[in-house]
């Protein structure tokens, strides 16, 4: 599972059906099941986490599985170790999965040429995290009940964000229309070509559209001044009562976490039950990574 990109229009239907199945599972005073029982899962984060890392755990105990959660910044890494000796290691000792995040795009695909496991990207630089789009996802239908025929505003640093291109994927793969919002310098050039339509204004962007993402500024990212000031930044781009009313009158909004309020996202938006799904987004997560860790270990062989 190293992208949204390629995956079929049944690929993604099949690991939301089953991920609808694990939120009621989640829901339930007992939450355990058998489904992991006897594999190992090894969750590899060399960038820091809070809701990926904590939800394949979460996902990978509910399920009945071994997991091990690596600290890298307590591993040989700091002694010299390579990324790819330091999976090979882990390799040596029969993961069935291993969960990696980078901060290098193209990284957890090199990986994971060198592995046995399976491997989930968790994110990869700038290039992809499948898991939080198919997270969103799951999000989106359970409150609209599909994904085609709607339109969604993907807004701010679009040029950093691994979020939104595997939105991009997997919301245009299944039929939905896809508006990128954001100034010039935080888009990647030739975005077009992804099928999205460009808006550089928050409030022409967000005409009628039914759900609005926001991205937050990734500052780790960044080579140099991308926006004026970041009160500037929020004067025009940040999301607030007042932009959020040219969507639709019941349009949500969502964002991947973690959150910078009163950059990217006002906090009067952000804590609005009415408006706000970013919990239920979280929630979403735990099941979405239950499933990929389902699927995937089936088809691995105990021998
Ligand atoms: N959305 C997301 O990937 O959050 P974390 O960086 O906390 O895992």
């Amino acid at each position: 599972m190293l992208g949204i990109d390629g995956l079929t229009v049944e690929e993604i239907t099949m690991l939301l059906d089953l991920a609808d199945a694990y939120v009621d599972q989640n829901r339930k005073h007992d939450k355990k099941s058998d489904v992991l029982r006897g594999r190992t899962v090894i969750n590899l984060f060399f960038e820091n986490s809070t809701r990926t890392q904590a939800s394949f755990e979460l996902a990978g105990k509910r399920l009945g599985g071994d997991i091990m959660n690596m600290s890298v910044s307590t591993s040989s890494i700091k002694k010299g170790e390579t990324m790819i000796d330091t999976a090979m290691t882990l390799n040596a000792m029969h993961p069935d999965v291993l969960v990696v995040r980078h901060p290098d795009a193209g990284a957890v695909k090199l990986l994971s040429e060198k592995v046995t496991g399976a491997v989930i990207n968790a994110g990869d630089g700038r290039h992809e995290h499948p898991t939080q789009a198919l997270l969103d996802a799951l999000t989106i239908r359970r409150r609209r009940g599909r994904l085609d025929d709607m339109t969604v505003a993907i807004c701010g640093d679009v040029l950093h964000s691994r979020v939104a291109r595997s939105n991009i994927h997997l919301l245009t793969t299944m039929g939905a229309r896809v508006r990128v919002v954001a100034p010039r310098t935080l888009l990647p050039s030739g975005i077009e070509r992804f099928g999205v339509d460009v808006f550089h204004d928050m409030r022409a962007g967000l005409t009628d559209c039914d759900i609005v993402m926001m991205l937050r500024l990734q500052t780790e990212r960044m080579r140099g001044t991308f926006v004026p000031s970041i009160r500037e930044y929020f004067h025009f781009f940040g999301l607030d009562h007042e932009k959020l009313s040219y969507a639709k009158p019941d349009a949500f909004v969502m964002h991947p976490g973690p959150m910078n309020r009163g950059v990217e996202i006002d906090s009067d938006i952000a804590d609005d039950i009415n408006r706000s799904v970013i919990r239920d987004q979280v929630e979403m997560g735990v099941a979405v990574r239950m499933a990929c860790l389902d699927l995937l270990t089936r088809d691995i062989s105990p021998n």
